[in-house]
């Protein structure tokens, strides 16, 4: 076997898939593989896929496609794919049928096995379909090769119980599961070890986290107060927070937590009681809005961000107008807008009333307007402020710039050296754009 082994991973979708591909980067670096940005040099190369919405889905056959070459002139070359696409039986069907020289098929919950399936493959030759339907016992410490070295993503809890009728995560990622807070907590602290300041706490809905420590039951807030105290830890932020589930608690944690970032996402979906219901978010409008006041009467200068769905099935003309209407009442410092994409297996799609999709667009380029006004005079605000930023590195449009993120996680970019990653620095805030914010070093 030859010596330099190399591995690809292109990675789909959101941050659970993210932290999933470097646990992956973790067991091929363990078998002795190294990384390369270049597929066509990869001995071994994995999608991880993601089925949240329909482009996903179209961009992972189109890749299959280009993988076919690859795999017609170097037969040993290994493609495998997994996440959450292959949760579905109809994929993995497609899949045998049209690309059969697939190597290795896995899920969201068995990535563990993934050094063993390789080696059949690689050993014997063998094709592999391995998915489980339902989720094992959560698996401790499993390797990881990171993609910052000081920030880093942190997964609380698995799955999703919420079942919001157009989504697909609770058929992919199965029910939820809290990790323990003393693994979490191990995990973090071995983190600041290795140099990372900042940590993102995952999971789909992490308000709705229950750990179970030796002093009783830890809710989400707990576990921000825990970390709170880990020295060396500069910032702790999270993913996602369903409005139906934040606590008072957390909004007291905002006030008590120094290293809790004063920002917040809050998917909204819609600002329409009625495709709310019918979302099945199980929050109205009124409810929403209160939760917006409670953050900033605690926290003045939170920056909150959102998720909204265009053309819901059903979704009238009044209901986008009540959706435009709250955005203009929130006053986001920036929103994910997606135009509503039929899931196969959701209750949605089954609903009679899709929205045809020339009024989906208009809708969403009136949403993204609104959205992209409001961003932009919140940025202007900015400008004169001295922020604390931690530095990610160069610009990927203008590798003289660097770029950072400010506590309230607007991307700051800004003159200075590339030796500045990793560090926090201050920067005087000279002007605010649609989406992000330019700088001057603070001596
Ligand atoms: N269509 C459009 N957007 C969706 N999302 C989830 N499922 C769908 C779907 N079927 C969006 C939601 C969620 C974000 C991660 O993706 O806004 O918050
Ligand atoms: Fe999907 Fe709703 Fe669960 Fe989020 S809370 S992952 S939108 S089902």
């Amino acid at each position: 076997m030859k010596e330099d082994k190399k591995f690809h991973i292109q990675t789909m979708g959101c941050q659970m898939n993210e932290r999933d591909s470097e646990t992956l980067a973790g067991m091929l670096t363990g078998l002795g593989y190294s990384k390369t940005e270049n597929r066509q040099e990869a001995d071994v190369a994995i999608i991880n896929t993601c089925s949240v919405r329909d482009n996903a889905d179209k961009r992972f056959f189109g890749t299959l496609g280009q993988l076919k070459k690859i795999k017609e002139q170097r037969p040993d070359f290994v493609v495998c794919v997994c996440g959450c696409m292959m949760q579905q039986q109809h994929i993995i069907d497609r899949i045998k049928e049209k690309y059969p020289w697939v190597d290795i098929i896995f899920g969201t919950h068995n990535i563990h096995e993934f050094p063993q399936l390789l080696r059949s493959v690689t050993e014997e030759k063998r094709k592999i379909v391995d998915v489980w339907d339902e989720a094992g016992e959560i698996i401790e410490g499993m390797p990881s090769k990171r993609l910052y070295k000081f920030k880093a993503f942190v997964n609380i809890m698995y799955g999703c119980n919420n079942f919001c009728t157009y989504c697909i995560v609770p058929y992919t990622r199965g029910r939820e599961r809290s990790r323990h807070p003393g693994d979490i907590m191990k995990e973090v602290r071995d983190l600041v070890a290795d140099g990372v300041r900042e940590v993102t706490l995952l999971g789909q809905n992490v308000n709705s986290y229950r750990g179970m420590s030796e002093k009783g039951p830890t809710d989400f807030a707990d576990l921000i107060y825990m970390l709170q105290e880990v020295e060396g830890l500069e910032r702790i932020r999270f993913m996602t927070s369903h409005p139906k589930d934040l606590s008072d608690k957390l909004i007291q944690a905002y006030r008590d937590c120094s290293k809790l970032c004063r920002n917040i996402h809050l998917p909204v979906q819609s600002g329409s009681d009625d495709v709310l219901k019918r979302m099945n978010r199980r929050y109205d409008r009124a409810k929403y809005l209160e939760l917006v006041n409670k953050l900033r009467a605690a926290v003045p200068e939170i920056s909150i961000s959102t998720d909204i769905i265009v053309g819901f099935p059903g979704e009238t003309e009044q209901d986008f107008e009540d959706t435009l209407s709250l955005v203009n009442e929130v006053g986001y410092d920036s929103a994910f807008t997606f135009l509503y994409s039929v899931r196969k297996g959701t209750p949605a799609a089954e609903y009679e009333d899709q929205v045809p999709e020339e009024v989906k667009h208009r809708r969403f380029n009136r949403l993204v307007d609104a959205v992209n006004t409001h961003s932009a005079e919140k940025n202007a605000a900015m400008a004169g402020r001295t922020e604390r930023i931690l530095v990610e590195g160069p610009s990927r449009h203008n590798k003289k710039t660097m770029t950072g993120r400010t506590d309230g996680f607007k991307v700051v970019d800004f003159e200075g050296d590339s030796s500045l990653a990793g560090t926090f620095c201050n920067v005087e805030i000279t002007q605010g754009k649609t989406f992000s914010l330019v700088g001057r070093l603070v001596p």
